[in-house]
């Protein structure tokens, strides 16, 4: 893991689907678009290494200065777990170890870049920390991870969407180098100089269910009534209606990181100074938080809890893309 092969090859030059033909078009490696190539299948390009497994992302090493930046946006720290889908030789773990103090796992199909990453380890003392194995990152078991980064592609990134959702864990941080995932929009977006060209971090965090039909008891100050609140979610974005006697009034500014929800909703009779924010956390049919009820320059605050009557799903389809 010396500074030398970090990340000298963009993944752009991988392009043209054959890792053989890398070596000597450094520059144009690094400053080529990033497009999607075809899988590199390596057995296939060379009948001398059948035995090699089929990869559905070429090696392409981050650079360790971009390795940094994955980790600090991130916020990587000594009580997280660290978990790399496709690892390579290791670094990002490794270092998630070593500078923060964080424990991790590598996970690569390749079991040369297994060795290289369990020798870095081993030269960066952090073996008591991390795990390598070698699998396919389809059917690892990833549920153990507070923060996953991956360096693949974006029908790869795509492909292992719907595991993300039903296996992570509501906060769970990931952080993607190079590559988005489709219409989930990233809460946090970034670009990195490299030695060789700029990278682009996409950062999402994973968010809570709360979709479907909920019943909260407003308090005494904001009118005491029962209120129904029905939400839709897509991906992390939130939208919905809340009902206020025979009206139903517009949930605006909804904004869900984790399992934090945050929604304002204005006042029925349309009183420009009047409005009432949720700000809360969803833990399965529960909705706590406090509500904050503005009349003018009155403001009062208020524990509230909602109980979810009816559950929803949260849509996750590529189809209706937003953006
Ligand atoms: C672009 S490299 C990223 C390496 C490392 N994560 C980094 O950022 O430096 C992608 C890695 O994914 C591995 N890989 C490809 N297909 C895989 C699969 N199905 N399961 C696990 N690893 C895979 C490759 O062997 C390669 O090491």
């Amino acid at each position: 893991m010396n500074s030398n092969s970090h990340g000298r090859i963009g993944m752009g030059l991988l392009m043209a689907g054959s890792l053989a033909v890398v070596p000597s078009a450094r520059s144009w490696a690094e400053t080529a678009p990033v497009a999607e190539p075809a899988p590199a299948r390596v057995a296939q390009a060379n009948p001398a290494e059948t035995a090699r497994p089929k990869l559905d992302v070429p090696y392409v090493p981050t650079p360790m200065n971009v390795v940094e930046e994955m980790l600090r946006l991130t916020n990587v720290n000594k009580n997280d777990m660290v978990y790399d889908l496709g690892c390579g030789d290791g670094r990002i773990v490794v270092t998630a170890a070593k500078e923060h103090g964080a424990r991790g796992l590598g996970v690569d199909i390749d079991p040369e870049r297994i060795r290289e990453s369990r020798e870095n380890a081993k030269e960066a003392g952090v073996t008591d920390k991390v795990q390598f194995l070698q699998k396919d990152l389809f059917t690892m078991d990833i549920r153990p991870a507070t923060v996953m980064t991956m360096y693949l592609l974006p029908s790869v990134n795509l492909k292992l969407r719907p595991k993300l959702f039903r296996d992570l864990r509501p906060g769970t941080r990931i952080v993607s180098h190079d590559f988005d995932m489709g219409s989930w929009q990233p809460d946090k977006e970034t670009q990195v100089s490299g030695p060789f060209r700029q990278h682009n971090l996409y950062y999402w965090v994973i968010p809570a269910n709360a979709a479907g039909e909920w019943t909260l008891q407003l308090p005494k100050s904001a009118g005491g009534q029962k209120r129904t609140l029905r939400l839709r979610q897509r991906f992390q974005q939130v939208s919905g209606t809340m009902s206020a006697g025979d009206r139903t009034l517009p949930i605006r500014d909804a904004k869900m990181t984790g399992d934090r929800l945050t929604f304002t909703v204005a006042d029925d009779a349309g009183n420009p100074n009047t409005s009432m924010t949720f700000e809360g956390r969803v833990n399965g049919s529960t909705l706590k938080g406090n509500l904050v009820s503005r009349k003018g320059s009155a403001i009062t605050k208020s524990a509230v809890t909602a109980r979810r009557t009816r559950a929803g799903a949260i849509e996750l389809s590529e189809e209706s893309r937003s953006r």
